[in-house]
């Protein structure tokens, strides 16, 4: 039993060296963003916000794109990333499937999202930008892009959402120790900040408040930009090299994914496990892919398709994806990377043309999965990524139940050492489920009213 493979490794000669652009491969193009007033934007309305080396990726519709050199010699400091075989939950589930994880953990910043930060930062520096803004939810893409900035020789400043910043002080000082600066947000630095803590003092916050903050901040200064840790293309691209090692991994021991499964707050970890499998489905494989979400944050799984905003005061263009309103502040559920409004355009249009299921899970069902998880595997995830666990070990148990031999593979997008509180939080039986009331939802999707509606 010893003696049994674990952990599929690759060399850094076999690192991918393009990434891949689900875009070129939609049978059906993706709609445009659009402007306040309906009318499709161009790449200069991006201008202020992003360098334009970013927004050419943005619009690519180029299959694969290089990866320059200098950003693979970074990416190796944790790249290629191990893809494990979970024996040990296997035997736990009694199970007959095969289930295996990419671990994106092992990165400095503990999760998937320096594939990008590292990414998005060196286009800024090549481009002449001295700051970056941004904002995080749990702190992991705040943490990511304050890694990559300090690397590259850029400043960065974070906007974390306040439920988050106090519910994980840690991140905001791994932050500080890369250099970064981290407020709580709402904060009293910008004007949207000011108008909602007047209106609400106690506001736990929201992603879509936070990113409204930091474009607040990147458009008052020309050499500072906008960096946004998923939702955006070019996010969903640079995080395609996690599928792409996977691929390659599950090649080298001779086996092939019946299911995919990877947690969706604004798609990014997402897609990078699953849009490189989406074009071997469009090629013919018969496999299922999963997104998994909060019951709480039900983007995919009960938002309507529409034009919506990307944050709360309606900075950021108009994108098509599903959306549960630009103003709905979820409840505080610890999964923080996991209380976006939105889905990334790309996944929502994967889902709308049928390429990709999407499932919701309340949090008591995913801290389960994480301690058993823990208990068998021994890494402990993050509370976004337990999501993803828990779905895995609910297509364990069909296969169960079907006596199926399923090989499984998830993203394990991120460890939970710095999202301890909720683990205690659990133990103290203290946590609960928040399934969204209809009343809620209705609600929250009136601030769409008046939007294009997409054709
Ligand atoms: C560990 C981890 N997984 C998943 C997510 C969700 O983001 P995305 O859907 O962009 O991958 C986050 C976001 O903060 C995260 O930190």
């Amino acid at each position: 039993m010893l003696s049994e493979q674990i952990k599929v490794v690759l060399t850094e000669d076999e690192m991918p060296r393009q990434w891949y652009n689900l875009a070129a491969d939609f049978k059906k193009p993706m709609l445009p963003p659009l402007d306040i007033s309906g009318k499709p934007i161009g790449p200069d309305a991006l201008s202020a916000v992003f360098p334009m080396n970013l927004i050419e990726q943005e619009v690519s519709t180029e299959r694969w794109i290089d990866i320059p050199e200098e950003i693979l010699g970074y990416l190796k400091l944790w790249r290629p990333a191990p893809l494990y075989r979970a024996r040990r939950l296997e035997k736990a589930l009694g199970t007959p499937a095969r289930i295996y994880y990419k671990n994106e953990g092992v990165s400095p910043a503990g999760s998937h999202k320096p594939n990008t930060a590292i990414a998005q930062a060196w286009y800024n520096k090549q481009f002449g930008i001295k700051k970056l803004t941004t904002e995080t939810g749990a702190g992991q893409w705040g943490s990511a892009l304050s890694f990559a900035c300090s690397l590259v020789g850029l400043e960065c400043k974070v906007y974390m959402v306040r439920i988050s910043f106090d519910q994980k002080p840690f991140r905001k000082i791994m932050m500080e120790t890369w250099g970064g600066t981290c407020v709580a947000s709402p904060s009293t630095e910008t004007e949207i900040g000011r108008k909602i803590l007047a209106e609400d003092p106690d506001t736990p916050g929201s992603l879509g408040i936070a990113i409204s903050e930091a474009i607040e901040e990147c458009v008052r200064s020309d050499d500072t930009r906008y960096a946004l840790g998923s939702v955006l293309n070019h996010v969903m691209l640079h995080q395609t090299v996690i599928g792409l090692e996977a691929q390659q991994q599950m090649k080298k021991i001779g086996e092939y994914p019946d299911i995919i499964i990877g947690c969706a707050g604004g798609g990014s970890n997402f897609a990078g496990i699953a849009f490189p499998f989406i074009n071997d489905r469009m090629n013919g494989r018969d496999i299922r892919i999963i997104a998994t979400e909060p019951e709480a944050c039900p983007t995919l799984t009960r938002a309507k398709f529409r034009y919506d905003s990307g944050d709360v005061a309606m900075m950021t263009p108009l994108l098509p994806m599903y959306s549960l309103g630009h103003t709905f502040v979820p409840p505080p559920l610890h999964a923080g990377g996991l209380r976006y409004h939105g889905m990334a355009p790309m996944v929502s249009h994967a889902l709308r043309e049928g390429h990709i299921e999407a499932a919701s899970i309340g949090q008591m069902e995913c801290y389960e999965a994480a301690v058993l998880f823990a208990r068998t595997e021994g890494f402990i995830p993050a509370p976004e990524t337990a999501h993803a666990i828990a779905e895995a070990v609910r297509e364990a148990g069909k296969a169960t139940e079907e006596g199926k031999e399923r090989v499984i593979l998830f993203n394990w997008s991120g460890h939970g050492l710095m999202d301890l509180k909720g683990y205690q939080a659990y133990f103290n039986g203290d946590l609960g489920n928040y399934p969204l009331p209809d009343e809620l939802l209705q609600k929250s999707e009136i601030c769409m009213q008046g939007l294009p509606i997409p054709g």
